[in-house]
């Protein structure tokens, strides 16, 4: 039998960085993980996650954004082909259409770098520093058809200290994001 049976098949979707991936793919590859990442999706061909997952042996590919249906299509065909259970976007800086989710039919996860509802978007840490907030982090939640407003599965916040830059801040709450994604993935399945 194989030994990852039973384990939930994961796809990731990146646009980037693939820090998440990375610490994902991390998680895969422990005793208690209850996911095996079974595909890689990247809408940019430089993309430095897809050496990740090269590096680790998971399928992995790049889909030419610049026809949304056509991304989305070839996308849900190799979604069905690999029975995925779960996407997960990492990253992923492109909005999925209604009717992506709806054909998926199944939940997809977004790593959202703020405490949201607040600061939906894009410069989530330059936002928050302007307007003094004194915490920000990091939201897993569910995707659905409005921009960064499915139901959370879980948050975690960091301070924002007097002496913290975009860059700072950036760096504090990234930590943060690979601590909870794969504990939001566990929370999705055991509790949801
Ligand atoms: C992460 O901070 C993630 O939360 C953010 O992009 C970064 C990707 O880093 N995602 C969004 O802003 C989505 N709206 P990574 O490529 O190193 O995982």
């Amino acid at each position: 039998m194989e030994k990852s049976s039973g384990k939930k098949k994961i796809a990731i979707f990146i646009s980037g960085r693939g820090s998440n991936l990375k610490s994902l793919i991390k998680y895969s590859n422990t005793k208690k993980s209850i996911i095996k990442i079974v595909l890689v999706i990247s809408n940019n061909f430089s993309a430095k996650g897809l050496d990740y997952a090269k590096k680790s042996k998971i399928k992995n590919i790049y889909i030419k954004y610049s026809n949304k249906k056509n991304f989305e299509n070839r996308s849900l065909k190799l979604l069905k082909q690999n029975n995925v259970d779960l996407i997960c976007l990492a990253g992923f800086m492109k909005i999925l259409s209604g009717n992506f989710i709806k054909k998926f039919y199944k939940p997809i996860l977004n790593i959202h770098p703020s405490l949201l509802p607040k600061y939906k978007g894009l410069n989530t840490h330059k936002r928050a520093i302007k307007n003094k907030e004194k915490f920000s982090g990091a939201t897993v939640h569910i995707v659905n058809k409005k921009l960064d407003a499915g139901k959370i599965i879980l948050q975690k916040r960091v301070k924002i200290l007097k002496s913290d830059c975009e860059k700072s801040l950036q760096k504090k709450v990234l930590k943060i994001e690979h601590k909870i994604y794969s504990k939001a993935i566990e929370k999705l399945f055991t509790n949801y």
